[in-house]
């Protein structure tokens, strides 16, 4: 039976990953600054990870949330702990696009409205309502297309002020470092405003932290840099290192009710073990420490290299933008320098995601590589 063929594939056949590199099946070490699209939060195949997972597929590997599962709890526990969300609660799912599709349905259930208030190059996932507050109409299917959802501009505060009071939107969502757009933020005054006008209007804040979250940005969530409270925040990525697992912090002032969301493999006993190997490990190592470092010497080293444009994003979520199309530089870096990066919907940026155990070692072997790449562009 072939695959489906809906990925564009770069020929290399990754077969093993250790920290901050992978290797092919000719045994080619990649040093990888893409982190599988930032989903490589503490590094491939961490001990911690390694032990957690197996030690409990070894005792059990999964049951339904019909019973207790003690391991859920401590990883709410956690998060809560580490992340400093005090008093929200956790519902956790299998991916970034259902923590979203659960977010705004929380939303519309709570506030008995449906419309959406999403931003262009915004991106939230591909399931029903996550794709539609999506912009990009070319993944939106007809089907998709039915969700009320209106679109305005980044820092457009007047235009959130004017359709919030109309008083039919359940949720404002939003990336505070947009990923795959291409490393775009809002100003402070725009994301506090967005906050307030909210509240003032019973509209749900979702905060979309799948790729930002997770110490990322520098810090636990990108939301933290501003002064903010959003009713969800929804995260997957780096929280699980590569296993799938999502999630949303609810707000301790929004109420549950019994089968209000579900699902059957989201809060499994295996996700939650790497979910919680993953946040020990971040704590222990000072991730989060380590990624305010990195982007520090990160940005400096791109400022000496003329060809860069402009450095967008944060912590160790950025772009580098060229006045050129990437993609031959990008492939260049893969097939001559084994070195991963990302791409965005803006063809002149390269997009930066390692591991948070990065240093400057793999920083420095990178910037050699670029400019070295660099001399046939
Ligand atoms: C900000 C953001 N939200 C949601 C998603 C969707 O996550 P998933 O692919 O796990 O469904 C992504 C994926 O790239 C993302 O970057």
């Amino acid at each position: 039976m072939p695959l489906f063929d809906v990925y564009p594939l770069y020929n290399v056949t990754p077969v093993k990953g250790k920290d901050i590199f992978v290797y092919d099946d000719k045994g080619i070490e990649y040093l990888d600054l893409y982190g599988g699209h930032a989903v490589i939060s503490i590094g491939h195949s961490h001990p911690n990870y390694v032990n957690a997972i197996t030690n409990q597929v070894s005792s059990l590997g999964f049951y339904s949330n019909a019973i207790q599962n003690p391991i859920q709890v401590e990883l709410a526990k956690r998060l809560e702990e580490v992340s400093a969300c005090k008093g929200y609660q956790l519902f956790l799912c299998n991916s970034g696009a259902e923590a979203n599709e659960n977010a705004l349905k929380l939303a519309s259930f709570k506030t008995n409205k449906s419309r959406v208030i999403a931003f262009n190059n915004g991106f939230h996932g591909r399931t029903s309502a996550a794709v539609a507050v999506t912009d990009n109409p070319s993944i939106n299917a007809p089907i998709n297309q039915q969700h009320k959802v209106t679109f305005l501009e980044l820092n457009d505060i007047d235009g959130v002020k004017k359709e919030l009071e109309k008083g039919d939107v359940c949720a404002v969502i939003l990336e505070f470092i947009q990923g795959v757009g291409g490393l775009d933020q809002g100003t402070s005054d725009f994301f506090e405003k967005v906050d307030a006008l909210c509240k003032a209007n019973n509209t749900f804040f979702i905060a979309d932290e799948v790729q930002s979250g997770y110490g990322r940005s520098g810090k636990f969530f990108a939301f933290q840099h501003y002064n903010v409270t959003p009713d969800v925040i929804s995260i997957a990525k780096g929280m699980g290192n590569g296993f799938p697992v999502g999630g949303i912090l609810i707000h301790p002032k929004i109420e549950a009710k019994y089968g209000m969301l579900g699902t059957t493999f989201g809060g499994n006993h295996l996700a939650c073990a790497a979910g919680l190997a993953v946040i020990n490990t971040l704590v222990e190592e000072q991730l989060i420490k380590n990624v305010n470092f990195i982007s520090n010497y990160f940005i400096s080293e791109a400022s000496k290299i003329p060809q860069i444009k402009n450095v967008k994003g944060r912590g160790l979520m950025l772009g580098l933008e060229f006045d050129f199309d990437v993609s031959e530089l990008r492939k260049n870096l893969i097939y001559q320098h084994h070195i991963f990066t990302g791409g965005a919907s803006n063809k002149k940026l390269i997009r930066i995601l390692p591991p948070l155990t990065i240093t400057k070692v793999h920083v420095d072997a990178f910037f050699v590589a670029l400019k070295n790449a660099l001399l046939n562009f």
